[in-house]
């Protein structure tokens, strides 16, 4: 056998391996065996390029090269379902298909709605070649790289199973649609190394699954372990009649159905199959929120039509919220950076939609009065779509005689100190920042941040410790730490240390706007901090700026500007900040940002390539080199990243994949010179759907850090 022969029959070996394992759930070699094979291909792919195949299972394991996503146009529109939420509902959207048949017979498919994102799949010549999400359901974003990693996805569908070898074999073209979904234990599993990493937790699988799907690495997106299910073929020559038996059909060239379809003939079936599940999917290994009933015969589809928005011959039947009732035993008090106290339900331990709660926010006052709650009293707990649960009312008629209401602290429970309610707010507030534990350690924790003055080298942990230690009391103490107090003795440990003294020295250099975000003051977020930076231009001028010149920043409000001054006159605050202009810390714009640039590409090698719509290459050349760059002519692997516009060179473009060096668009270049991302960004930071970031950059609004409300 030549090499090449192996190659393709490894190929398709390979293939079929993974839809043994990832679909069937049956696989007949060991994972051992499996990646021999596979490192065998990937040595023999090296040996011949000339034979390169995106879609070959060694691209399985996605790439780290940064993608755009290009918008594409639907071939047929990607319409949603409408939903009901009750029986009666159901049977008369029943009646109303009878109806719109004039009494033909007619089935009905039931399947479960998986509660993802949804994907639609092309095949040509039973090849995947193009994976595009719903969009706005005209146009969606082009994500088949990322989806060529999700293994359950076929790449290439047997030969054997084409319509040219098999009755019922897959048409030339098609298009197949279904669900993205992180399964429940992929999706525990990421949240828990979030946490552990001190990051934003995704509120559910569905905004995981989603935030996954738009990163722009694909090795990532093979990491995380998306799963998909497939609900609906489409194209112009079907195997048959029935959206049953075609789906089913898929499920013989390899595709991953939606489990468990069942055709119905009479609406009590219907009804039974919508009860079957309603119980059956606590036992699903992804989230799903509903049935879906489907008329089968696409014949009696096109006949029924479609309003604006969504067919008449489906509707998706929504689940309600799991809801379940436990007694409260205790009302405990969180204590956020800026001393906002978010009062915290402690809850007999109850099993929910997957996991056991015992702990839910009950946000403020207001919210503990509406319910007017008692210690003891039982009260429903619900999770819907989100994985935080929420509580959602209170079982008076089972609350005893002597129950006692809940009375909201008077003090903070961390440092004793009496709280305050600022008129007009919902919150209570510690206002003993300065001597707050928890306020202190936050107020640290945000000064270090990535997006602040990015010291890396500590974290929540590392920031405990040290103040336990009596090391640290404030962010100005950061910069009289040595090497020894850190190890206090222990040898083994001066060199990370070490490590420590100089990331934090190195972290003067940081430039003066996210100094001024760093701080912490509160409503000044990053963009606040870079507007109030740009406009001031050092911190003399900010720190004496009244509120009318506050209030002349475009950007910041009443609340924002008084937000500013009492910041300012608070003595403890100048202190520290003496202190930190004596450490060497930047308290003015640099020559660079004065003049309209700033350090954002310092340190960095940019390559242009390709025609540009909104500045000229010089243009770009300049300002490059206004944000600190350098422009250079060829791509190395010292280059930082290629700003490419339309028509880059394929030549280019190829070295640029296999150096692993980044391409930006221009409009991605203009965002990060504008501040909104930086080169650096890694996926998480811009894409996740939920607008979940993953450090604490929307903080300053003083919203505590999220609870861990699981075991
Ligand atoms: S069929 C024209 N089947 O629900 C109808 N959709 O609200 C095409 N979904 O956008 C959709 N499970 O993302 C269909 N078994 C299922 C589904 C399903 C989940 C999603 C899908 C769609 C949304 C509609």
């Amino acid at each position: 056998m030549t090499e090449t022969e192996r190659i393709l029959q490894l190929r398709r070996e390979l293939h079929e391996h993974n839809h043994r394992y990832y679909v069937l759930n049956q696989p007949t070699i060991s994972d051992q065996d499996f990646d021999f094979l596979l490192r065998e291909l990937q040595d023999l792919e090296a040996k011949h390029p000339d034979l390169y195949d995106e879609n070959s299972p060694t691209q399985r394991v996605g790439n780290d090269i940064n993608q755009q996503f290009q918008q594409v146009e639907h071939r047929y529109p990607m319409l949603s379902l409408a939903n009901t939420y009750s029986r009666e509902e159901v049977q008369a959207w029943y009646e109303q298909v009878s109806k719109g048949l004039e009494g033909q017979e007619f089935e009905v498919c039931c399947e479960m709605k998986y509660d993802g994102l949804s994907i639609s799949l092309t095949y040509e010549h039973g090849r995947l070649i193009r994976a595009v999400t719903r969009g706005d359901g005209v146009r969606g974003d082009d994500v088949t790289q990322n989806v060529r990693t999700i293994r359950c996805i076929p790449l290439q569908l047997p030969e054997e199973c084409s319509e040219a070898k098999m009755q019922g074999g897959y048409p030339e073209n098609f298009e197949i649609r279904g669900e993205i979904l992180l399964p429940w234990e992929s999706f525990r599993r990421l949240n828990a190394e979030r946490e552990e990493a001190g990051e934003r937790l995704f509120a559910n699988p569905r905004n995981a699954a989603s935030g996954t799907l738009k990163s722009q690495n694909s090795r990532v997106v093979a990491e995380r372990g998306l799963d998909a299910y497939l609900y609906y073929l489409l194209g112009e020559e079907l195997p048959s009649d029935g959206h049953y038996e075609n789906l089913m059909q898929c499920a013989r060239w390899g595709f991953k159905m939606s489990e468990g379809m069942r055709k119905c003939k009479t609406l009590q079936e219907v009804m039974d199959c919508i009860a079957y599940w309603d119980e059956e999917r606590k036992n699903q290994p992804v989230a799903t929120d509903g049935v879906v009933l489907k008329v089968n015969s696409l014949r009696q589809q096109q006949h029924l039509g479609y309003t604006a928005k969504s067919p008449r011959w489906a509707i998706a039947y929504k689940f309600k919220a799991e809801r379940v009732s436990t007694p409260l035993l205790e009302v405990t008090y969180q204590v956020g950076r800026t001393g906002a106290i978010t009062p915290v339900a402690n809850m007999a331990p109850v099993w929910l939609a997957g996991t056991t709660v015992k702990r839910a926010t009950l946000n403020n006052e207001d919210f503990i009065r509406s319910f007017d709650l008692h210690i003891g009293d039982y009260v429903y707990v619900e999770k819907g779509g989100e994985i935080i649960p929420k509580i959602v009312g209170v079982e008076t008629s089972r609350r005893n005689a002597d129950a006692v209401p809940v009375k909201f602290a008077t003090h903070c429970p961390e440092c004793g100190a009496e709280l305050v309610r600022y008129e007009g707010e919902a919150a209570h507030y510690c206002p003993n920042d300065a001597g707050c534990p928890p306020q202190i350690k936050g107020r640290i924790e945000h000064f270090i941040a990535r997006k602040a003055m990015n010291i890396m080298t500590l974290g929540p942990e590392t920031v405990d410790d040290y103040y336990n230690r009596g090391l640290i009391h404030n962010i100005a103490d950061l910069y009289e730490l040595t090497p020894q107090q850190i190890t206090s003795g222990n040898d083994n440990r001066l060199v990370s240390a070490k490590k420590v003294v100089k990331s934090i020295s190195d972290s003067k250099e940081v430039p003066f706007e996210r100094v001024v975000f760093a701080l912490g003051i509160r409503f000044v977020g990053e963009t606040t901090a870079r507007l109030l930076a740009r406009h001031f231009k050092d911190m003399d001028t900010l720190a004496s700026a009244s509120l009318e010149e506050l209030l002349e920043v475009d950007g910041v409000g009443e609340v924002i500007a008084e937000s500013v001054i009492r910041y300012f006159h608070d003595e403890k605050n100048i202190e520290i900040l003496n202190r930190l202009r004596e450490y060497g810390l930047q308290m003015r714009l640099s020559e660079q940002e004065m003049s309209g640039g700033s350090d954002t590409f310092a340190g960095q090698s940019v390559v242009i390539s390709g025609v540009f719509t909104h500045h000229s290459r010089d243009e770009y050349k300049a300002m490059i080199e206004r944000h600190g760059g350098k422009n250079v002519g060829s791509i190395s692997g010292k280059t930082s990243f290629v700003l490419a516009g339309d028509n880059m060179g394929p030549s280019k473009l190829q070295k640029a994949e296999r150096l692993g060096v980044k391409i930006v668009s221009e409009d991605e270049f203009l965002a990060m010179v504008a501040g909104d991302v930086s080169s650096s960004e890694t996926v998480e930071n811009t894409v996740d759907e939920s607008g979940n970031r993953s450090l604490p950059d929307s903080n300053s609004e003083g919203i505590p850090q999220q609870l861990s409300f699981f075991d």
